[in-house]
């Protein structure tokens, strides 16, 4: 998709960090825009954002895990617009803890976003996608899709899981004019970190410190990794590695594919 000037670009997760910044990179390409997210203050700060620097967005208070919700979104996307070109499937949050230590409750509350938010954007707004003389689904998955990490079991299950819907729905979607990109950043200087939940273990204020300690971690920006998806649906990338630490694991992994987990500790302890 080479000109998405007049495109429309559909973002969830669009009240911080990648979505928002992925929100302002589309607009400045010439997208519309429809924009959701279940955090009402960051989305209007978002629609403002883009509405002062003289774009157009439509938004919708949404929370991605609620079907419904969805379906209702996509219905009231195709009633403004008409058409869904780009939509990007990025609504994601994280949970800290070790298997035994985390709670069906909270399983269930990763799942609903990081995955069933992605099946239902998807299925969602596939047919609409379909109708297009080009499209593309953007599922966000991580560079936590391709290795497996201690405390990380739920979030890893879903971007797996992610990469797996994805790449399934590539092959799927091979005779048609829709591309499915999976995208693996690695760490993104967003408030995924400080948004994040803990198991009991961790203690009081573990999120403030994670996030402090995940800022000086985390090397690219989010209008960094925005740029680089954009630069993906231009070229109809299927799969794309964000940052420096995203390709150094996607390397161990295909180097040890069952013995990363000794070659990373080696690394970073
Ligand atoms: N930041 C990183 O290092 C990193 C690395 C790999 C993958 N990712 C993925 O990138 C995506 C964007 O994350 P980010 O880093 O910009 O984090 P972020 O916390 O800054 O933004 C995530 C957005 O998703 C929204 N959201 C959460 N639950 C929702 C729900 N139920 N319904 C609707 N919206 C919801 C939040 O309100 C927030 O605006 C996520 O899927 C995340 O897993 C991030």
């Amino acid at each position: 998709m080479k000109v998405l000037d007049k495109k429309v670009a559909v973002i969830t997760g669009a009240a911080s960090g990648i979505g928002r910044s992925l929100a302002l990179g589309l607009m400045k390409e010439g997208c519309f825009l429809a924009l959701a997210d279940y955090n009402k203050k960051g989305l209007d700060e978002t629609v403002r954002l883009v509405k002062d620097a003289g774009g157009a967005a439509m938004s919708q208070v949404v929370d991605v895990a609620d079907r419904a919700q969805v379906d209702r979104f996509a219905a009231a996307v195709i009633k403004k617009y008409k058409q869904a070109d780009i939509v990007v499937n990025n609504a994601g949050v994280t949970l800290f803890g070790r298997l035994e230590d985390v709670s069906y409750r909270e399983f269930d509350w990763i799942m609903g976003i990081n995955l069933w938010g992605v099946v239902y954007g998807t299925r969602a707004f596939l047919p609409h996608l379909k109708n297009r003389p080009e499209a593309c689904v953007v599922n966000l998955s991580s560079a936590f899709g391709l290795i497996g990490v201690p405390s990380q079991t739920t979030y890893c299950a879903t971007k797996f899981a992610v990469r797996g819907f994805t790449e399934s729905l590539q092959r799927e979607l091979k005779d048609t004019r829709v591309t499915a990109i999976s995208v693996h950043p690695g760490g993104i200087k967003t408030n995924i970190a400080f948004n994040a939940r803990f198991t009991s273990g961790f203690g009081k204020d573990a999120n403030k410190k994670f996030a402090k300690r995940f800022d000086r971690m985390a090397r690219t920006t989010a209008d960094e990794a925005a740029k680089a998806i954009i630069g993906a649906i231009k070229r109809k990338k299927r799969r794309l590695l964000i940052g420096a630490d995203a390709k150094i694991i996607d390397i161990i992994q295909r180097l040890f594919p069952s013995m990363y987990g000794r070659v990373m500790d080696a690394l970073y302890g």
